[in-house]
Formats: C-alpha cells, sequence, structure tokens
C-alpha cells in the first residue's frame, strides 16, 4: 500500500496530477469517466488501485479510499474550501474557533482542518484510516500548506488525555463509529463547558434512501443491512453485520434523533440554552460538557 501510494503522489505531483485527481474523483462519485477519464485508467490500473474493464475501471478496495479522498478534495475546493456547511450555521463561523484547542473525530484526510488552521494553530484530527491520512500530506503539498495533525486511532478509544479541547467536532462520521463510546469519549476529552458539533445523517433519511433504492437490487442490499444494523444498534446498542474489508466507512448506523440526544445526555452532554435537537441529519447538534439534556420534546 505505502509504495502505491508514494508512487500516486508522485503522478499527483506531474502534469498530469490535475487530470488524474479529477478521474479518481469522478471514480469517488460513480461519475461517467469521459474520454479524458478513461485515457487515465492504464496508469491507475498499472500503479495498482484496480483494473481495467470494458467499460472503464473497476477500483479496487485501496483504488476506492483513493477515489474517495480524491472527491472530497474537489467538493472541498468547489466549496471554497470551507468547513462542511459553513455558511448555513452560524455556529460554524469560523471566528468562534479562533485560538480554540479543537478536535476533529474522522477528519478523513482532513479538509475541516485545513481550514481550521486558519485561525487556530491547536486544531487535530483523529482519524481510523491510514489511507485517508496519507492523503493529508499529498493534498498539503498540493495546496503548499503544512498539514494539519491527524493521529491515528479510534473514535471509540481517543489517544488524548481528560479535559483537553474547547471544541470537538464531527462531521459525518460518528454513524461509522459505536456510537455510544465514542460520544463518551468525546465527553471525556471536552473541558467542562467545551462543546461538541455533531452532524450525521439520522434514521429518517436512511428511510428514504432505502425507498430510492427500490428496484436497484445492490443498493437494495446494502440499505437493508444499513436498516438491519440501525435498528439492532437502537435495541441492543450492537450492529448485526460488521464492516466489511471496503473499511471504515462500510457499515453505516443511522441514530433516531431520540436515541442520539440520550446516547448525549447519558455521557454528560446538554443542549446549549435555546437550541433544539434538528430533525434532519444535516443540521449540526451543539451540545455542551456539563448540564442535563433536556427532553427531546
Ligand atoms: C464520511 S467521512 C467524513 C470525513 C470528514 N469528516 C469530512 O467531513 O469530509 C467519515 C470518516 O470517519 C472515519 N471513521 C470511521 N470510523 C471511525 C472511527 N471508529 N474512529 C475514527 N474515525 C473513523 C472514516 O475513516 C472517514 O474518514
Amino acid at each position: 500500500m505505502d509504495s502505491t501510494l508514494d508512487e500516486l503522489e508522485q503522478v499527483l505531483w506531474s502534469d498530469r496530477g490535475p487530470a488524474v485527481l479529477r478521474t479518481l474523483a469522478r471514480l469517488g462519485s460513480r461519475a461517467p469517466l469521459g474520454e479524458q477519464g478513461l485515457s487515465e485508467v492504464p496508469l491507475l490500473a498499472g500503479l495498482g488501485l484496480g483494473t481495467q474493464t470494458e467499460q472503464g475501471f473497476k477500483p479496487n478496495p485501496l483504488g476506492i479510499k483513493c477515489a474517495d479522498a480524491a472527491r472530497e478534495y474537489i467538493f472541498w475546493v468547489e466549496r471554497d474550501r470551507r468547513l462542511h456547511r459553513e455558511d448555513a450555521w452560524p455556529q460554524l463561523e469560523l471566528s468562534a474557533f479562533r485560538d480554540k484547542r479543537v478536535l476533529e473525530i474522522g477528519p478523513g484526510w482532513g479538509c475541516n482542518l485545513f481550514r481550521l488552521q486558519q485561525v487556530t494553530p491547536h486544531a487535530i484530527g483523529c482519524e481510523i484510516e491510514p489511507v485517508y491520512r496519507r492523503f493529508t500530506s499529498i493534498f498539503a503539498k498540493i495546496e503548499g500548506v503544512d498539514p494539519p495533525k491527524i493521529d491515528l486511532g479510534a473514535g471509540e478509544q481517543l489517544p488524548y488525555e481528560d479535559d483537553s479541547f474547547d471544541c470537538v467536532l464531527m462531521f459525518s462520521a460518528l454513524q461509522y463509529m459505536d456510537a455510544r463510546a465514542a460520544v463518551r469519549e468525546v465527553a471525556r476529552v471536552l473541558k467542562p463547558g467545551g462543546h461538541f458539533i455533531t452532524s450525521q445523517p439520522l434514521f429518517p433519511e436512511l428511510l428514504t434512501d432505502t425507498l430510492g433504492a427500490l428496484g436497484k437490487p445492490r443498493v437494495m442490499k446494502d440499505k437493508l443491512i444499513e436498516l438491519t444494523n440501525s435498528v439492532s444498534y437502537e435495541i441492543s446498542g450492537r450492529r448485526l453485520f460488521g464492516n466489511t474489508l471496503d473499511g471504515s466507512t462500510s457499515r453505516p448506523v443511522y441514530l433516531t434523533r431520540h436515541k442520539l440526544v440520550s446516547l448525549l445526555s447519558a455521557a454528560g452532554l446538554t443542549l446549549r440554552p435555546g437550541s433544539s435537537v434538528p430533525t434532519d441529519g444535516d443540521s449540526p447538534i451543539i451540545v455542551e460538557k456539563g448540564h442535563a439534556v433536556p427532553s427531546t420534546g
């Protein structure tokens, strides 16, 4: 894996880099490759990221992760290198993080940390997937900035002291973890009065996606597994089906709003005065360490 990523880095750094990055991003978005993309296929296959097929290219598990990282990089550039939802949510205004000790759990290659390090030297990440973390230095080189610090570790067992951070962030990451253990860890590493900002898709979105998968047997199979896992997590706190070899984002669990609030509350994380729990997963929920959570109403 390391030598493949070293070679890919050389390619991305060459004149061909922008075209290869765009091709990977298209693979990550499952978009048609187009003529230009198809011309990059022999190179991607030669690097060991998958196999050439009649239709184009079938990435292997490493290729899928590289494609995911490239897709998220292009999305980030297209949103002017901002945080997810930064424009829509005043709570995510960059100045709110100035000089704060911030931890992002599950940052991927670190797009949000690249943004946060503009206002604080104390923004770090904890990411479970080494391939995504390898892209941190690749994209830092492309961007011409220092890479943010991202530790390798699990959200369920954070490698930090108690009371270390003013703010913990998760963007579309909690659904891949054992949410109960991860939320407890967030509460442990937050300073008293510190806050946790999290946004992730919730159970109603899974129902909508499942209905949308009618007539698409392969997508439907995944959605049914996710439904089973989500219901089983809700009832017993466990997934019935574990992660696949494809890695850390392969078996999400979609919590109900009620379950999310009860996990936060049990960990001692409470809604900020005047806030409510959003009904959709796109909107961030913001809680503080220290008080009791009101009922979801
Ligand atoms: C959908 S990506 C989101 C990446 C980034 N937060 C963003 O907003 O672009 C979810 C991330 O969570 C990471 N992840 C999954 N399970 C994890 C765990 N148990 N501990 C830490 N990170 C985890 C994945 O590897 C992946 O990078």
